[in-house]
């Protein structure tokens, strides 16, 4: 069983989809921490109606919030082994990155190396896609490591923007594919079918 951590700082759809995938069955894995770095977000509300715990992460310790270092502690306390990142927009402390080797992945709305980095979240990577005039865009679930959507890619879907009227439409587009790549990933964990092959990373079918 994959004791996942999801981290969010947003509405939290990729976070629902999990919740949906494990809970229709296709994922043989339980969701034991919901993580923010904001003292509330609309993922908080999914946690809610789900019974999850959820916590407020802070650098500095302040009301409302625990520390990385508590973070950490718990981590490991609730045996969790797969990190998820689902719209957190914090760099993840060097410290749990390495005791997380390769347990921390990401989904990133766009096809990685491009339009990836740091500032590049949410619709700013939608609008340099639109920008671009770019006919394809699509979602990239990486691991992470110290740099920002640099990890190793796991997984990417493509899909057609060539008819979207402005970056919102991109988004919408994208969003739907996000929404089932990240909890195919998760379900290959799941089934130890990510693997390493020259540097590379396969995922068996
Ligand atoms: C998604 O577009 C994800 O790719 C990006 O942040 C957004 C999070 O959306 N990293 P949500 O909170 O899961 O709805």
């Amino acid at each position: 069983m994959l004791n996942l951590a999801v981290f969010v700082s947003g509405k939290g759809s990729n976070f629902h989809s999990i919740l949906r995938a494990i809970s229709a069955g296709e994922i043989n894995a339980e969701v034991k921490l919901l993580v923010s770095d904001k003292k509330y977000c609309g993922a908080f509300d999914i946690a809610e109606q789900n019974g999850i715990d959820k916590i407020s992460v802070s650098e500095i310790s302040k009301s409302g919030f625990i520390t990385y270092k508590e973070l950490f502690d718990l981590l490991h306390e609730l045996q969790i082994n797969l990190i998820v990142l689902a719209g957190f927009l914090q760099k993840i402390p060097v410290e749990i990155v390495s005791a997380y080797s390769y347990k921390i992945i990401n989904i990133h709305p766009a096809l990685l190396p491009a339009f990836g980095g740091k500032g590049m979240y949410g619709i700013n990577v939608h609008k340099a896609v639109f920008e671009s005039t770019a006919k394809v865009s699509g979602a990239t679930v990486h691991f992470v490591d110290n740099d920002y959507d640099k990890g190793r890619i796991i997984a990417q879907q493509a899909v057609d923007v060539s008819y979207a009227e402005d970056p919102e439409d991109i988004a919408a587009e994208v969003l739907q594919v996000e929404h089932k790549l990240l909890p195919f990933v998760i379900k290959k964990f799941s089934e130890n079918k990510i693997v390493f092959e020259n540097g590379r990373v396969k995922v068996l079918l």
